[in-house]
């Protein structure tokens, strides 16, 4: 090998204070794992003498604790953009001790060329494979690493031997060209090959290979309950009456599909449900259920940013690689999310709300209004696009203590012209050609818990006069409730109006 073998001591040593590093992967998967394992201990080290040690990090999504956790400990992070979901790093940015960018995960790269961002100079890759010529190919995720590769002055790669080596023409990397150059994405179908399987860069770039053995940081998903197959099985139901009433077509079209524990329950249900024919997944996170019913062939291909698997089922797709090479694409986010391919190909895209409001409004991302859960990810991207946007919630959260829905959400994120159907475990609200009342009375009865129907019909008598009859006196009451007793049941209305 041309490159210069490194420990992840010494890779971190030629990291300083105030340095912009671009990571590769998307949620843990592909994340490098290693260098800033030393890169916290370096940061806590200088900090400990009394000098400032933090830098920026731009990441596909969310990462491993080893990037996120490690460095929001050690006091690290200056900065960070665009999604992130791990416990250290949101009290962090929730005492606003980092600075948070919460961005459509879409966009980073593009962010990133035009200038909108400061550049990274430094990327750190995960690879399972490099040659002398510097042609670099990755491991289970793409998320932005061909731009910040092309964009960093230094390139450290991780050379994880975990990954096997055939895993090579699984990635597809392809960057568009900027404005006013740019012309359309050519990707007619899910399956569509636009790229080449590596990142190349100027070998000079890179300052290091540092070689690992590790798995992925991928938690295994907490088992489906009751609720979540119940909104799995009405997400099933409602696509199958789509297709019944000639609203999607008899082949189906592309899902998209959110990440998370109900995600993978409503990827299960529409398995299982025979009225749906066998379909295909253009996404950003494949997760454990696509593995699954692709083995079945119900799912027949997919493409996606990430393999965001537990270990078992990582290790499945590695050791049936070339049955699942043919079914499995891997793309940088700007392809996977791509709002002008989602249009196009007219997907069917499903994502998980924090809280909706009576109105259809969604908030994906904010604890009553103002912490920060994990970031708006890529429901942005696909939810404004697709053909079929639908937000799945539990009616209820802490018990019955929390309702999801509520009269107006306490920040926004997709807006009543986005969203078109609503699913708790009660039940669908078809928004579609709705007005602000219409929608109201229909989540109030299809999808709120029974515990919070009166409240919520009560709350509509309150409105005032208007296209969209709001109170805004009373319209957080829910909220003010649960911060001030705990409980949005005790909402009173007396001392709102
Ligand atoms: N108010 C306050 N808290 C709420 C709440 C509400 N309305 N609704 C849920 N919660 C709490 C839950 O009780 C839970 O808290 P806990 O961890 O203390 O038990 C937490 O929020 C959510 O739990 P989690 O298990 O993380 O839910 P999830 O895996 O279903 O994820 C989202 C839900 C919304 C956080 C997640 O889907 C997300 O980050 N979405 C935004 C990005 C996105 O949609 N990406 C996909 C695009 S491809």
């Amino acid at each position: 090998m041309a490159y210069k073998k490194l420990s992840a001591e010494e890779a971190a040593a030629l990291i300083n204070n105030g340095d912009i590093i671009g990571f590769s992967g998307f949620t843990a998967a592909g994340c490098p794992k290693t260098i800033t394992t030393a890169l916290g201990k370096r940061a806590e080290e200088a900090q400990a003498k009394g000098n400032p040690f933090k830098i920026g990090i731009y990441t596909g999504a969310s990462t491993g604790d080893t990037i996120d956790g490690v460095l929001a400990r050690a006091h690290a992070i200056q900065f960070r953009t665009p999604y992130q979901s791990n416990n250290d790093l949101r009290a962090a940015l929730n005492k606003r001790e980092a600075h948070y960018f919460d961005l459509h995960l879409s966009e980073l790269p593009q962010y990133l060329r035009y200038g909108f961002l400061a550049k990274p100079n430094i990327a750190i890759l995960e690879a399972s494979a490099i040659t002398d010529d510097g042609k670099i190919y990755l491991t289970s995720a793409v998320g932005i690493a061909p731009t910040v590769a092309r964009l960093a002055d230094k390139i450290f790669i991780e050379l994880n031997h975990y990954h096997p080596e055939e895993l090579a023409g699984i990635h597809d990397i392809y960057e568009p060209a900027d404005p006013p150059v740019r012309r359309e994405i050519p990707v007619y179908a899910p399956g569509d090959r636009i790229g080449v399987p590596y990142i190349r860069v100027n070998p000079e770039k890179i300052a290091g290979i540092v070689e690992t053995n590790l798995p992925n940081e991928v938690g295994a998903f907490t088992p489906s309950d009751e609720v979540t197959n119940q909104i799995g099985r009405n997400v099933a139901n409602f696509l199958s009456s789509e297709i019944k009433a000639g609203r999607i077509p008899a082949s189906f079209l592309p899902v998209q599909s959110g990440v998370g524990n109900i995600a993978n329950a409503v990827l299960g249900a529409m398995g299982l449900n025979e009225d749906i024919p066998a379909f295909r997944i253009y996404t950003e996170v494949i997760q454990d259920s696509v593995i699954a019913l692709m083995k079945e062939g119900r799912i027949t291909f997919a493409s996606g940013c990430s393999l965001t698997l537990s270990t078992p089922a990582l290790e499945d797709v590695y050791h049936h690689l070339d049955f699942f090479k043919q079914k499995i694409l891997l793309r940088p986010q700007e392809i996977s999310n791509s709002p002008e391919i989602a249009r196009r190909l007219g997907l069917i895209s499903i994502n998980t709300a924090l809280e909706a409001d009576i109105f259809g409004n969604i908030n994906s991302t904010h604890i009553t209004g103002t912490k920060m859960m994990n970031g708006i990810g890529g429901s942005g991207d696909f939810c404004r696009n697709a053909y079929l946007s639908i937000f799945t919630t539990p009616s209820t959260a802490k018990g019955g203590k929390i309702s999801a829905i509520v009269p107006m959400v306490s920040h926004l994120d997709h807006s009543e012209h986005s969203v078109k159907i609503l699913i708790t475990e009660y039940g669908v609200a078809d928004l579609r050609g709705l007005s602000p009342i219409q929608r109201a009375e229909t989540i109030i009865e299809n999808c709120v818990a029974p515990e919070y129907k009166d409240l919520l019909k009560k709350y509509l008598q309150l409105g005032q006069t208007g296209h969209t009859p709001q109170n805004l006196v009373a319209a957080l009451s829910f909220h003010n409730a649960f911060n001030q007793t705990g409980d949005m049941r005790n909402v009173d209305w007396k001392t709102s109006r």
